[in-house]
């Protein structure tokens, strides 16, 4: 939010210049209702063109080599990269570019970065989130970290974008969070004089246009993988056929490695949040509630069963990427695992992996001690590196 203030009050400040020198004015309601800025608020085009991002002369790689516990078969089989648009580093530079910048959103106020920080494992901890117009988007945020893992490829949290490239536009055009058409963000791209050679660069074409775009933001989106967590230096440490489940990591401290043993032990957390990249196999209905306002995957595709379903973020970085579940209802890990522990709804589609043989909700009775274990286990996920990495930070 305070973002979102200061870059308001920094293109306020950008149209006094502007309408001092070219003698646009831009009163606030002629800010917000413009189409696309373009004629209008040419001045301000302008003015933003003469910032280009700060980009190192040889591009960030984006295609590190992962530690062998993350390119496994399985693994690989939830890896949703599709052939025609793998992660280059040039595309991803694009997308970078793109992911930080204002331009994006109708008024110039808002990037994707305002709602996917850095620091919060690309989510926002807001519980709703502010787009261009002040307005609040009706669900959470969703961290990106390992987006590129999830097998089905499916995006949002009511899996409604079948692909990352399809669901790298819906936000450009959502009313509430950037307001603008495709047609005129593609000419405003072109207005601005850092762009063309950032498509020449990623696709070897400096024509500017709306399939190159997505491509461009998918691949940054499906760079950020997790790999950098003190779990993933435990991990790295033992034989890529090591009993993960049971093995103590030696890393951990006594109270972290028995809330490894309760995730995939009692807690049984691993049969949806699993493997090395903490991805669910696929939606689920975890139990929040018994009649649910939002239905999730069912609102989608109408079918009755698929009520309640929802897409589970990696719980990479879990600790950062607070508040949790697709209404940011718990503020902390620790409502999380309460949540767990006692309070799970009988949802008519709550997951098998949720109940007991009786098919009534599991209660996992977990100690006070049981709990702080749990929590401290999943900040063991989290992931200083991808942090701090200047390869995803803002280079405006
Ligand atoms: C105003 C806030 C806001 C802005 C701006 C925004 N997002 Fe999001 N993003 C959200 C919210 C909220 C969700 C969850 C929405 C839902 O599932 O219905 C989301 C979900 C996503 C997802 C789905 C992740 C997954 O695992 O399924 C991706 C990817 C994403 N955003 C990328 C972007 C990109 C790229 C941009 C810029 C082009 C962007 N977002 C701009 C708020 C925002
Ligand atoms: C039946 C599958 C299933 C099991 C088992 C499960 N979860 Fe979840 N988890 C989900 C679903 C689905 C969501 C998202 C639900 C929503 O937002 O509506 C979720 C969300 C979460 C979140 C919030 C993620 C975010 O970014 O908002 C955390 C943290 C979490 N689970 C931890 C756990 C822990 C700890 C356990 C074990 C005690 C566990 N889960 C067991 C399915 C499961």
């Amino acid at each position: 939010m305070s973002n979102f203030k200061e870059s308001y009050s920094l293109s306020r400040a950008m149209c006094a210049i502007a309408m001092f020198f070219v003698g646009v004015s831009c009163s606030e309601n002629e800010d917000l209702s413009f189409e696309n800025g373009i004629n209008s608020k040419e001045g301000q085009a302008k003015m933003l063109a003469n910032t280009p991002p700060n980009l190192p002369n040889v591009p960030f790689s984006y295609n590190v080599i992962l530690p062998a516990y993350l390119t496994t078969p399985q693994i690989n089989r939830q890896n949703n990269t599709p052939d025609n648009n793998p992660t280059t580093d040039n595309g991803a530079t694009l997308g970078r570019v793109l992911f930080y910048d204002k331009a994006l959103s109708l008024n110039q106020t808002v990037a994707c970065a305002n709602c996917h920080q850095q620091n919060h494992a690309f989510s926002d901890p807001a519980r709703f989130s502010r787009g261009f117009n002040g307005g609040l988007t009706t669900r959470n945020s969703m961290s990106l970290l390992n987006a590129r893992f999830y097998p089905n490829g499916r995006f949002f949290w009511d899996e409604r974008s079948a692909t990352a490239e399809i669901q790298a536009s819906r936000p450009i055009v959502h009313p509430v969070e950037m307001g603008m058409t495709m047609t005129s963000l593609i000419s405003r791209l072109n207005t601005l004089n850092y762009y063309p050679s950032l498509y020449q660069k990623a696709f070897g074409t400096n024509t500017i246009d709306s399939a190159q775009t997505v491509k461009a933001i998918a691949q940054f989106i499906r760079s950020m993988v997790s790999y950098r967590s003190k779990y993933d230096v435990g991990r790295a440490s033992l034989a890529l056929n090591a009993n993960i489940r049971q093995v103590n990591f030696p890393n951990f401290t006594p109270q972290e490695n028995q809330g490894k043993a309760i995730f995939f032990g009692v807690g049984n957390c691993g049969a949806c949040h699993g493997t090395d990249t903490f991805s669910a196999p696929s939606a689920k209905n975890n139990g929040l509630d018994v009649n649910a306002t939002d239905n999730g995957v069912g609102g989608i595709t109408g079918i009755q069963n698929q009520n309640g379903l929802f897409k589970v973020p990696s719980l990479k970085g879990v600790e950062k990427s607070a508040p949790y579940m697709h209404d940011g209802r718990f503020r902390t890990l620790e409502d999380v695992v309460e949540h767990y522990n006692s309070q799970v709804r009988p949802h008519p589609n709550l997951s098998p992996e949720m109940r007991n043989p009786n098919g009534q909700p599991r209660r996992l009775n977990l100690s006070t001690a049981d709990k702080a274990a749990l929590v401290a286990f999943l900040k063991t996920l989290t992931d200083t590196g991808i942090e701090t990495d200047p390869k995803f930070s803002n280079p405006f």
